[in-house]
Parts: structure tokens; sequence; C-alpha cells
């Protein structure tokens, strides 16, 4: 089980230093990454004219658009719910960047009471996310939209 709190201080000491969302979502994919086991992808993609467009990230390649309600991430962002998919398999309409993915958690974050981004975790494993990491990972989605600039 990672330590969330951990995770969430050494978000806010990297935010100290530069709270610009390229560096800071770069150093938080990054932190999820090391820290939890059995994942293959974890990023972020940012709404930019409309849609949800890549941005930082740690794994393979990925798709670079995603439409609003299209998805778990343009669910996620349609609904305001992190979406926690045991087995993407039976997710309607899961796009399937890496046929590796097996389950995944997008958790929306906010800017001005909008959604302006998600973050997104895939792993091979199925069921690989519990109640837990989603509170988890939802309190760290706190720290960040409250350390973020979204400008770089
Ligand atoms: N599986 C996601 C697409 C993004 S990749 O997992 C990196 C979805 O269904 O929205």
């Amino acid at each position: 089980m990672p330590d969330f709190d951990i995770m969430k201080a050494q978000l806010l000491a990297f935010a100290e230093e530069d709270p610009g969302f390229v560096p800071l979502l770069s150093n938080a994919s990054a932190l999820i990454w090391e820290s939890m086991e059995g994942l293959n992808w974890a990023g972020f993609y940012v709404v930019t004219g409309g849609r949800l467009v890549l941005g930082p990230f740690q794994g393979k390649t990925a798709c670079i658009h995603i439409e609003k309600g299209k998805g778990v991430c343009g669910t996620a962002w349609a609904s305001d719910e992190t979406q926690l998919v045991p087995d993407v398999h039976k997710f309607p309409g899961h796009i399937a960047c890496d046929s590796a993915s097996n389950s995944e958690i997008v958790v929306p974050l906010h800017s001005g009471g909008e959604v302006c981004a998600v973050l997104d975790i895939d792993s091979p494993l199925f069921d690989r996310f519990s109640a837990e990491d989603r509170a988890g990972l939802e309190a760290f989605a706190r720290a960040l939209e409250e350390a973020i600039v979204w400008k770089f």
C-alpha cells in the first residue's frame, strides 16, 4: 500500500520550487509510478480546446486526444466523478491505448469549479485499485489542485 501522505508531501515540495503544470504534473506522474506497484501507465490528460489532450505521463506512448464522454477518461470528465474500473473490458467505450491494461482508475482535477484535467492510471492486473487507493489518489488530486498553477 503506497503512503499517500508521503506522496503528497513530496508533491508539495516540488510545487514550492515550481508550481507550473508541466513540471508539477511530470513529477506527480513519476511519484505515482514509483510509489504504486503493478502499473503500466500513470499520467494526465488536460482539457484543452474542448477535449482532453495528453499531458505528462509515465509508461508507453498513448492516445493523444479524448472527447468528452468517451472512454474512461472522458466519462470521468463528463460525470465529474472518479471512475474505478476493475475490468476495463467490461467498460463500454473503453479506449485501449495499451492492450496490456486490464484495470484503470481516473480522477478528475478542477480549476474554478470545473474539471480541467484527469489523472489516469492503468494496470495489467484485474481489480488493481482498491477503495483505499481511490481515497488516497483523490486526496493527492486535491493537494495537486491547490498547489498547481495552470501555466508553464
Ligand atoms: N483507457 C483510457 C484512455 C487513456 S489510456 O489508458 C492512457 C480511456 O478509456 O479513457
